[in-house]
């Protein structure tokens, strides 16, 4: 396991690896790991000769009013962790060497990033998403890199840059990892108090109770919403946002009819916490 810290090193070492014919699979974290960055990590070591975990906290992706400075670092114990789960190199490279004095491109998907998050974390959280993935695609040219499901919407972002830019590398979206409680793995489940960390269970809760709605033939959006919202409601959770959308195009839905995706948003104690789940009605 070797941590790699500038470009030109990253590059070396995928030379070196495609030179023996090696494939190369790419985590693109930020560090805080928790058992889903794991579960990718391992995806990616079934599926590849090289596995490459990149971690970096890529301020261009946090508004002015969010939580850049405080988001939990450790690299020790994350370059440890990503070992153990099979990673071959970490490459951590500084702030200055992803986007060096006079760094001017940013990269702009339409169409999806308006809503959910980018509506409620500004239009710019989404821009330096597929910014800096950009450049980790071509930093590392992975032949396949592992996403979260959780963020739907980051991987639906992803997969629309790499077909319209014609990036040679294979997206594969994985499951959502739980606590057993049901709540979502995320690196900011670190901020939650024993309060908040009960209260937080409502967003898996209310996702079930949206799926136990449409199971029993209520696959109106009003219904589906209502249902999720009441449980939320109960539990003194506030949703910043919980809409029904389209998985492909996150377009706004208003019944569940075939595949659709409920995407919620909430703050908890000291939390922003997300959840979705897709929803399939019976046909
Ligand atoms: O999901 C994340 O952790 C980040 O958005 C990513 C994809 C590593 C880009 O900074």
């Amino acid at each position: 396991m070797r941590i790699v810290r500038t470009v030109a090193g990253m590059r070396a070492a995928v030379a070196d690896a495609r030179a023996k014919g090696a494939s190369v699979g790419l985590v693109p974290t930020m560090g805080a790991l928790h058992d889903g960055h794991l579960s990718l990590i391992r995806r990616a070591r079934a599926e590849n000769d090289l596995v490459v975990m990149s971690l970096f906290v890529n301020p261009t992706q946090f508004g002015p009013s969010e939580d850049l400075d405080a988001y939990p670092r450790d690299e020790a114990r994350d370059v440890e962790l990503a070992g153990h789960a099979g990673a071959d190199i970490v490459f951590a490279p500084s702030v200055d060497e992803v986007y060096p004095r006079g760094f001017s491109t940013t990269v702009h998907v339409a169409g999806i990033t308006e809503v959910l998050d980018g509506a409620h974390r500004g239009a710019s959280h989404f821009d330096g998403v597929a910014t800096v993935v950009t450049k980790l695609f071509q930093m590392v040219a992975p032949d396949a890199a592992y996403f979260g499901q959780k963020d739907a919407q980051q991987v639906l972002v992803i997969q629309r840059l790499v077909r319209d830019l014609d990036m040679p590398v294979r997206i594969v979206p994985c499951p959502i990892v739980r606590e057993p409680d049901g709540l979502a793995m995320s690196s900011r489940n670190v901020y939650l108090d024993a309060a908040a960390r009960a209260q937080a269970t409502a967003l898996n809760r209310a996702l079930d109770a949206a799926e136990a709605a449409v199971a029993q033939g209520r696959t109106d959006a009003p219904a589906v919403i209502g249902a999720a919202r009441d449980v939320l409601a109960g539990a003194g959770v506030e949703a910043e946002y919980l809409e029904l959308r389209s998985p492909d195009d996150l377009r706004t839905l208003d019944r569940v009819d075939g595949a659709a995706l409920l995407a919620v948003a909430a703050r908890v104690g000291r939390a922003r916490l997300i959840d979705n789940r897709i929803l399939e009605a019976a046909p």
